[in-house]
């Protein structure tokens, strides 16, 4: 079938390679959580009438009404991208008029720690009966290689209209686009502008990548082009590993230091001095957040798949989820020092947070730690300026309400697990009568409550 197109010379992806240029190409966003929302906010900026679909229905209304839920994204923002045409919805009909399609839904793993696809699975089904010819679909959600080829393309191509991914070539009158684009949000890093942060992409042939990178080189700076969607899904997760693996690799080397006496701490900032071979990766209580203790298990679930057996990274898992423990043995040892025990101990834990200055608790090793704690019969309460209360998650169900910090010797013991920015350390020191500290956030204040851990 020749189409109008065609006949005028111009493909699919010069079609909307043309909207993107001058912002007439409808974009949309599926998943509205801490990567789906900041990107919508990104194309609005841009003068692009984003839409914003998830399956939570309090999320799009509060969208809506021009509120936000995510604490480092002010309303203003929510309400300028309005004033610019971002909506947000449950109606997934709405696919059908969009140019691009970007799904940022969640990839977790299950509780036999097996990569939980059903998100990507059940989004593909949502819109498949709702593609459109010459459309481009990008999923950001990370995964191990093969996912867009092997599971999103072939739950899309089952659509009542027939439509196909494309493969050779621009997309013809029966085609669609298909590219896999990984997200690098680093929640609470100010120092690189989100612009700055260079996108990979991977589409399912040249003319996907051509228009994925087109898409995103109108938000990003720099766009880097890999030769097929499995390239940029393991590209993601090579980053991911890396810094799993070195977290790993620095806890392990704190548990020695900490059994020889030298601070870990000081022996990594004189380390980071040498100014080539050397980048810094610092100890904690446990890893936290949706990337870094879930991601590099996707790769070794795959690798079992060909035969093959991803030792440095079940290592590091082995070595990062011993943490929490080794935080709750500390503190029992340091009670113990004072004659008391971990049944019956009152205790604070400093930060719900995965990390500093953050309002996301998923994974965080606070949680481990106070579900440790009152295993082993302590009192526990927590303080967070991020939660104001913990209810039910996944893995937990804590039903605990935000402590304030008063009074803090009333506590056998205070526990540093996140160290906002937000906490004044020394009075913690001076007001508590033991303090552990997980992340050495009492760096320079010397004092014998202190214990290091
Ligand atoms: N948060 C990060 O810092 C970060 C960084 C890099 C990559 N990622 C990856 O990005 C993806 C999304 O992560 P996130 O942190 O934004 O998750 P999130 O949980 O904050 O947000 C996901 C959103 O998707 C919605 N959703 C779930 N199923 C849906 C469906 N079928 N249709 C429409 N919406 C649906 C949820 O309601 C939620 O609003 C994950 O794969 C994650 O690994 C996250």
């Amino acid at each position: 079938m020749t189409t109008l197109t065609q006949l005028q010379g111009l493909t699919t992806d010069d079609l909307l390679k043309e909207k993107i240029r001058n912002r007439s190409a409808n974009i949309g966003v599926i998943g509205l959580g801490y990567v789906g929302l900041p990107l919508s906010l990104l194309f609005s900026e841009e003068k692009f009438r984003v839409t914003g679909f998830d399956i939570d229905p309090k999320k799009v209304e509060t969208l809506s009404q021009g509120g936000s839920y995510i604490v480092r994204i002010p309303e203003t923002e929510i309400q300028a991208a309005a004033a610019h045409g971002f909506q947000a919805t449950t109606d997934f009909s709405r696919i059908s008029s969009m140019d691009a399609v970007i799904i940022c839904v969640p990839t977790p793993l299950n509780d036999h720690h097996e990569p939980d696809l059903s998100f990507i699975s059940t989004t593909a089904e949502n819109i498949s009966s709702y593609l459109s010819p010459g459309q481009l679909i990008v999923l950001e959600s990370t995964t191990y290689p093969g996912t867009t080829e092997e599971l999103l393309v072939p739950v899309l191509e089952r659509n009542p209209s027939g439509l196909r991914a494309a493969r050779n070539g621009a997309a013809s009158a029966g085609e669609f686009y298909v590219a896999f684009s990984p997200e690098r949000e680093d929640p609470g890093n100010d120092t690189v502008a989100r612009r700055d942060i260079p996108k990979v992409v991977g589409g399912l042939n040249a003319a996907a990548t051509g228009l994925a990178t087109e898409l995103y080189a109108s938000i990003f700076n720099r766009t880097v082009a890999v030769s097929s969607p499995a390239a940029a899904e393991m590209t993601k997760l090579l980053e991911n590993i890396y810094r799993c693996v070195n977290i790993a690799l620095v806890n392990e080397l704190k548990l020695l230091c900490l059994r020889m006496g030298i601070n870990i701490w000081e022996v990594i900032e004189a380390a980071s001095t040498k100014p080539f071979g050397f980048h810094a990766f610092y100890p904690g209580p446990g890893l936290g957040g949706h990337c870094i203790p879930i991601d590099p298990f996707y790769l070794s679930w795959k690798a079992r798949e060909h035969d093959f057996h991803t030792r440095f990274i079940e290592l590091a898992g082995e070595i990062n989820q011993n943490m929490p423990y080794h935080v709750v043995a500390s503190t029992a040892a340091a009670l113990n020092r004072e004659k008391k025990s971990l049944n019956g101990a009152s205790i604070l834990v400093l930060g719900i947070a995965y990390k500093k200055d953050i309002d996301d608790l998923r994974e965080s090793p606070s949680l481990t730690i106070i579900e440790l704690l009152q295993k082993e019969g302590a009192k526990v309460c927590y303080n967070d300026p991020y939660f104001t209360f913990v209810g039910r998650g996944r893995k937990y169900d804590l039903q605990m309400r935000n402590t304030p910090m008063e009074n803090l010797c009333q506590y056998d013991c205070v526990i540093i697990v996140t160290d906002h920015s937000d906490y004044d350390y020394q009075k913690i020191v001076s007001e508590s009568r033991l303090v552990i500290d997980t992340r050495n956030a009492t760096r320079g204040i010397h004092a014998p409550n202190i214990v290091l851990c």
